[in-house]
């Protein structure tokens, strides 16, 4: 049978699927990565990575025979793209999918946070409500949104937002063609027109840091900040520190710059939603995920073009 490396912890379903026609090594925490290696690397055809773990160039280049990776995620920041690429390998993600459950949970978001919706909750079962009412929250509606990166993520959170009454702009690198939308040639001017700026462009090294300080100043003391896609892409100390300050009026996450880890000081403040990275986690989507990795791996083992292939890179 053809061996794959299993590089990141994937839902048991998938992983028993592949093992039908793949010997799949678990590489996820190994006791000793050199020794395993050193038995079963020069037999590696494939791994299969996620969204938050994957290879980097020195393993890849250590498999010899390395072929193709798969990742379970839409993201692929967290594989050496390039150096796979630069050596032949083919890269695979799973995007589409996704994009559905993605969206839903930012659209959630775009609710929870000015309408102060996880608040409302804790305020409720910490007997609160019996010492008076809760404060109030902002309307949605006719509030501006602001989408950094207009990809398939983006534009079905559009879709769901201009229903519930929302204005649409976005800043994108790549040129969109015409839009209904009102684009913005920087990330600086559209955060300043925005009352709500949603993050869901790529991340990995070229989108590290590009919320910063000065983007959150531009959005603006009455403004939400929004990110689904990597915690990576916004400046995490400048945004607690905005928080902090007031500087901006809260936050909906579902990813954080170190996850699982997540600072203590922004745990503790009440105009914040967190949550575990779950925007893709519903059986629905995670079986489709898991269907679209099994499926690139078994076209291009029977000789055929993979169906979602990471794009080139450089
Ligand atoms: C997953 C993701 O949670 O698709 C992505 O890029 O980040 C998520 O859907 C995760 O990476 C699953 O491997």
């Amino acid at each position: 049978m053809i061996e794959l490396l299993q590089v990141s912890q994937l839902p048991p379903f998938v992983v028993d699927r592949l093992k039908k026609d793949f010997t799949v090594h678990d590489f996820v925490n190994p006791a000793d990565p050199d020794k395993l290696l050193d038995e079963v690397g020069p037999r590696i055809r494939g791994i299969v990575a996620g969204g938050m773990k994957g290879p980097n160039a020195n393993l890849i280049n250590r498999l010899e025979k390395l072929e193709i990776i798969a990742s379970m995620s839409v993201g692929f920041d967290a594989t050496d793209v390039v150096a796979a690429q630069a050596r032949g390998v083919i890269v695979t993600h799973t995007p589409e999918v996704l994009t559905g459950d993605v969206a839903d949970l930012v659209m959630t978001f775009i609710l929870m946070a000015p309408r102060r919706i996880g608040e409302a909750e804790r305020f409720l079962r910490q007997g609160k409500w019996l010492g008076g009412r809760m404060d109030l929250g902002a309307t949605v509606r006719g509030k501006r949104l602001g989408i950094l990166g207009l990809g398939r993520i983006g534009r079905a959170v559009a879709r769901r937002a201009e229903v519930f009454g929302l204005h649409i702009a976005y800043h994108d690198i790549k040129p969109m063609g015409d839009l209904a939308y009102r684009s913005y040639p920087s990330l600086l001017d559209l955060a300043e027109a925005s009352d709500m700026l949603l993050v869901a462009c790529e991340g990995g090294q070229a989108t590290r840091g590009l919320v910063g300080g000065a983007v959150l100043d531009a959005l603006g003391p009455a403004g939400f900040l929004i990110n689904a896609a990597r915690g990576t892409i916004i400046d995490q100390a400048a945004m607690v520190a905005a928080l902090r300050e007031g500087r901006i009026a809260g936050a909906a996450l579902d990813v954080f710059d170190g996850e699982p880890n997540v600072p203590a000081e922004l745990m503790a403040m009440e105009n914040v939603v967190l949550t575990p990275h779950i925007a893709s986690s519903t059986h629905e989507t995670r079986r489709a995920m898991g269907d679209l990795v099994y499926d690139n791996l078994r076209a291009h083992f029977d000789g055929k073009p993979v169906l979602t292939s990471v794009p080139p890179q450089v």
